[in-house]
């Protein structure tokens, strides 16, 4: 006969099992994302922060001339597109499972209104359409959108403010609790004469007034998924509590 000894034996499991909780940050938008220099600069100052790690992500990695070599210059900015085009040919949706995110800033807009004369409730209906890519790709996706900076050429401000008015309702509207949206307001404060170096794209000065105004609410956005990712750790590490049997 065999005689059997059960030892209960709870084990935590090594941290290298638990998930990756490298936070994942996408900088999403047209040109005002991607030929400018605000993405340098807000990676420099996330250097010398708990935020130093975080993984900037997207398809893009144009160099900018901004006399930074060490950034991350992963993006998803995409110079002349349209918010439309971009929701109707489902381009995010791509952009998105080959570069999953945490976090997502977004500033579109300028081009819909620039080049098309877009009506200002269809660029909302395609931030919508939008918002749902980034919570299917991710249900806890963390979303910054930009109320869009002014441009001084044409006479596009009146709209751009159209826009920018009619984003807090929508984002209002859209918000939940595990996939917030928070908007900030790149218009207020940014001179079009002065923060511009073509009349559509910032200069030094205004690549510095939009990197502060992303800062604070990208690190509160990072800070929501690193509480995130360690409660879900949590509940993944006391799943794992095993019981082991042993044959004496
Ligand atoms: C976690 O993900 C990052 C990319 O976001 C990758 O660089 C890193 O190697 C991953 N770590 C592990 C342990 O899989
Ligand atoms: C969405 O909810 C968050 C709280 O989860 C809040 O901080 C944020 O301001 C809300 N966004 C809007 C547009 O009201």
């Amino acid at each position: 006969m065999v005689s059997f000894k059960l030892l209960a034996l709870t084990t935590l499991v090594a941290a290298s099992s638990a998930q990756n909780t490298t936070i994942r940050y996408m900088p999403f938008g047209d040109s005002i994302t991607e030929i400018i220099c605000w993405r340098a600069k807000l990676w420099e100052k996330l250097q010398t922060t708990e935020w130093k790690s975080v993984d900037w992500v997207g398809s893009g990695k144009t160099e900018n001339n901004c006399k930074d070599t060490k950034y991350d210059r992963d993006n998803e900015g995409h110079s002349g597109f349209l918010a439309i085009d971009i929701a109707n040919k489902k381009q995010l949706d791509g952009w998105l499972a080959k570069n999953p995110a945490d976090v997502i800033t977004m500033h579109l807009g300028t081009n819909d209104i620039v080049q098309q004369s877009k009506a200002t409730a269809d660029i909302i209906k395609a931030f919508t359409t939008l918002v749902g890519t980034m919570r299917t790709s991710n249900p806890k996706m963390k979303i910054i959108v930009a109320q869009i900076i002014p441009i001084s050429i044409g006479n596009y401000n009146a709209k751009i403010q159209d826009l920018n008015k009619a984003i807090i309702p929508w984002a209002q509207g859209l918000n939940t609790t595990d996939s917030p949206i928070w908007v900030v307001d790149q218009f207020t404060g940014f001179s079009a004469s002065s923060d511009l170096r073509d009349g559509v794209h910032p200069n030094d000065a205004g690549d510095t007034k939009m990197m502060n105004v992303w800062y604070p609410a990208l690190t509160n956005a990072l800070a929501q998924v690193k509480k995130q990712k360690l409660a879900e750790r949590e509940v993944e590490e006391a799943a794992e509590l095993v019981e082991r049997r042993f044959v004496a």
